[in-house]
């Protein structure tokens, strides 16, 4: 039976106060998010969106060290950032908190002390990793050394970033601490677990069995963790940036990061609505449901829930609508190798072009499996189907209005069937869209509106109004005025998905928009101007405006009256150039370059390793001579081979030697090498070789000859 709730409660996972956001976290989260809470509020209902900093964990610590700065520095100045990005692409929050506030420290401090004192926790003991000099317990990423798959000297505690392989700190060689460059040593200490195991049947039968709507990558991964069978897992570490584990004799721990975030959510709406919070968060009929990047679908669907029923009273999400990953171009995004498109850069670099952002992001939402953004599709999209197709549309009715009459609605006379189904077309659209967002499917539900323009871009191209006012003022008339309405209804349509746009129709229009907000200019609600219910009530989004638009008008056939005043056409979207793409194309190409000059470096410092022992009789086995090159050539029919006449000092001989790649014949005409003089001689492509050049090779594979200081006479014994 499906519940019925009275209001939603909607989270996004809190980013991580270390880094601006990308294209891949608004396209995975905040985006869906925000799209989700403007259509609920434009159906009038009562919800919150809650959202802040996670401004704990190792990484920023070791930014801070990295920066010099302390770890408040950090999140300070990534606060601001990443709250900044997400009001300027028009994500707006009910409140953006942070995990270092005095609220969330004494909150989640109390749910820890809640468990501990009820025996919801086991202790064990371990042995962790210590550094002697630093004197300070080392999480996994405080320590380095070679990975021992790739042989990369700079592998972390928990991960080679080279190779990529997962790690633990024992499996490094020559471990070393990056505090003070100490070897680490192993030392006991004693942590708080949640033992996951005691909460496995009642996860299963919560989830597997009551949740099999959720979306199956996410009900997928719920499933194999649980049929894994769960461990019990840590909640607290040896560290000094968090939140402090208030227990006697608990100095130098804090809470793990990962149990005190989600807490988060709790305190930032505790922060926002100190008296009503918990109508939000322990009401059966709240709907809970968390937005989120599937790297957290663990933490969301086992770990917080089991951490909620553990403490009791709590609801449990109704839904985690986890998306999959976006990659850039072909590309994983990775913050570490700058290769990701920031949510700040774009809205300096796109200044008013949010909503292509948010549209494009929402056409290629990685809902069912990773999609990729690329900067030519984000052209494209944006010409050929928001300005071709939606402000096309817009600006021929609103152009025409003006023109024909006086910026009027005209009057509508008798409708044709040509009207009538393209009117009909639009409450179909409207009930699929509606369907497809209740289940969380923004793409799908973007199609549904864009249909609606499509719908409407059709109808003015087949009708030709243009020319019908030639010879017949009244159906000029009707067609306009269902031109405008099917406008109307792209101004209510686009609201959730572009809200600039969606507010710029409505100016052209002359019409206001009722929704539930809790933004009334702006601000967000407080406990003073918050009453019960409040969310709820529609609230006109400021408009001096005769007409006010609602939701249930979508689809209707009389959206505005006759005689309706609008304004002036302006653009709705502007075309975006080559120059603007290639601009960004540049710029990747920049970091590709970059990375790749980077990595050829690397590469050709990497030394072999030593070969096995020889002795001095095998080394004298050998007869090394310096010779110089006479004559060269190339084999015929070969990339690598060159002929090469040596005098040796002994005699003139023939070497064939794999060079070519690196040399060209006239490149080796004259040259003083280096030659082993007494190799047994082998037939290659028929030539006779007797020797071999002495090559040195580096580790991108690249060779050099190895010629002496200065020119010395041939036949010279090396050894
Ligand atoms: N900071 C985490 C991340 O970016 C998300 C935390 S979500 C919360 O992956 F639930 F823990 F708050
Ligand atoms: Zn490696």
């Amino acid at each position: 039976m499906k519940k019925e709730f009275k209001r939603t409660l909607v989270t996004c996972a809190l980013p991580y106060a270390n880094g601006p956001v990308h294209i891949g976290h608004l396209a995975g989260v905040y985006v869906p998010a925000d799209i989700y809470v403007r259509y609920l509020r434009m159906k009038g209902e009562d919800v919150l969106f809650i959202c802040g900093s996670d401004e704990h964990g190792v990484p920023i610590t070791i930014k801070a060290r990295q920066q010099g700065c302390t770890p408040q520095d950090i999140v300070d100045k990534y606060h601001r950032i990443i709250k900044d990005s997400f009001t300027g692409l028009g994500i707006n929050f009910d409140i953006y908190g942070r995990t270092s506030s005095a609220v969330h420290h004494a909150n989640a401090s109390e749910f820890f002390r809640k468990l501990y004192d009820e025996g919801k926790f086991i202790t064990k003991e371990s042995e962790q990793y210590y550094d002697p000099e630093a004197k300070t317990f080392l999480a996994d990423r405080y320590i380095v050394g070679t990975c021992p798959k790739c042989g990369n000297e700079g592998a972390y505690g928990d991960q080679c970033e080279k190779c990529g392989s997962t790690l633990s700190p024992e499996e490094l060689i020559n471990p070393r601490s990056k505090l003070s460059g100490a070897e680490p040593i192993k030392k006991k200490t004693t942590h708080w677990y949640l033992p996951l195991d005691k909460y496995e049947s009642w996860l299963s039968e919560w989830i597997l069995q009551g949740h099999k709507e959720w979306r199956s990558n996410v009900y997928g991964q719920c499933k194999s963790w649980i049929d894994g069978g769960l461990q019990p897992r840590a909640v607290s570490r040896d560290l000094d940036w968090g939140v402090p584990v208030p227990v006697e004799g608990a100095e130098g721990k804090v809470l793990y990061v990962w149990f005190d975030a989600p807490i988060g959510y709790i305190s930032n709406t505790q922060e926002l609505l100190p008296q009503s919070w918990k109508k939000w968060w322990k009401s059966e009929d709240t709907k809970l449901v968390h937005f989120i990047g599937k790297d957290n679908i663990v933490f969301h669907c086992i770990v917080f829930p089991s951490m909620l029923k553990a403490y009791g009273d709590y609801i449990l999400p109704d839904n985690v609508p986890a998306n999959e990953f976006l990659n850039l171009e072909g590309d994983k995004i990775s913050t570490s190798r700058n290769w990701a498109v920031w949510a700040h850069e774009y809205l300096e670099d796109f200044p008013g072009k949010q909503d292509v952002l948010r549209y494009v992001l929402t056409a290629n939402a990685p809902e069912t499996k990773d999609n990729d953004f690329s900067w030519k599709d984000f052209q494209a999209r944006n010409n050929s189907e928001l300005v071709a197709i939606f402000g096309n549309f817009v600006n021929r009715a609103i152009v025409l209005t003006h023109k024909y009459f006086d910026g009027k609605v005209p009057a509508r006379g008798e409708l044709l069937d040509e009207d009538r189904e393209a009117l009909a077309q639009i409450p179909a659209l409207r009930a699929s869209m509606e369907a497809n967002l209740n289940e969380y499917k923004f793409r799908e539900a973007l199609k549904d509106a864009m249909g609606i323009a499509r719908v409407g871009n059709k109808y003015i191209s087949d009708t030709e109004p243009w020319k019908v006012a030639k010879t017949d003022m009244a159906r000029t008339a009707t067609i306009l005025n269902v031109s405008l309405q099917i406008c109307a209804d792209l101004a209510i349509a686009f609201e959730p998905f572009t809200p600039f746009a969606a507010e710029r129709l409505r100016d052209m229009l002359g019409v206001g928009l009722e929704a539930g907000t809790d933004h009334r200019n702006g601000e967000a609600v407080t406990e003073n101007t918050y009453r019960e219910g409040e969310c709820a009530a529609l609230h006109t989004i400021p408009s001096t405006a005769a007409v006010t638009l609602r939701w249930d008008m979508l689809g209707g056939d009389d959206l505005l009256p006759e005689g309706h005043a609008i304004a002036e056409a302006q653009l709705l979207f502007a075309k975006i150039e080559d120059e603007q793409i290639d601009a960004q194309l540049a710029r990747l190409d920049r970091i590709r370059a970059e990375k790749e000059a980077e990595a050829k470096a690397e590469a050709a410092r990497q030394v072999v390793p030593q070969k096995e022992e020889c002795t001095f009789e095998d080394f004298d086995k050998m007869d090394i001579r310096t010779a110089t090159v006479l004559e060269a050539e190339r084999v015929p029919k070969t990339d690598k081979l060159l002929k090469l006449t040596i005098d040796t000092g002994i005699d003139r001989r023939t070497i064939v030697s794999g060079i070519a790649e690196f040399y060209s014949p006239e490149d080796m005409l004259g040259k003083q090498i280096c030659i082993l003089a007494n190799l047994k001689p082998r037939t290659i492509r028929g030539i006779e070789s007797k020797g071999m050049i002495l090559m040195a090779r580096q580790g991108d594979g690249t060779m050099r000859f190895i010629t002496p200081q200065e020119v010395l006479c041939n036949g010279a014994q090396i050894g």
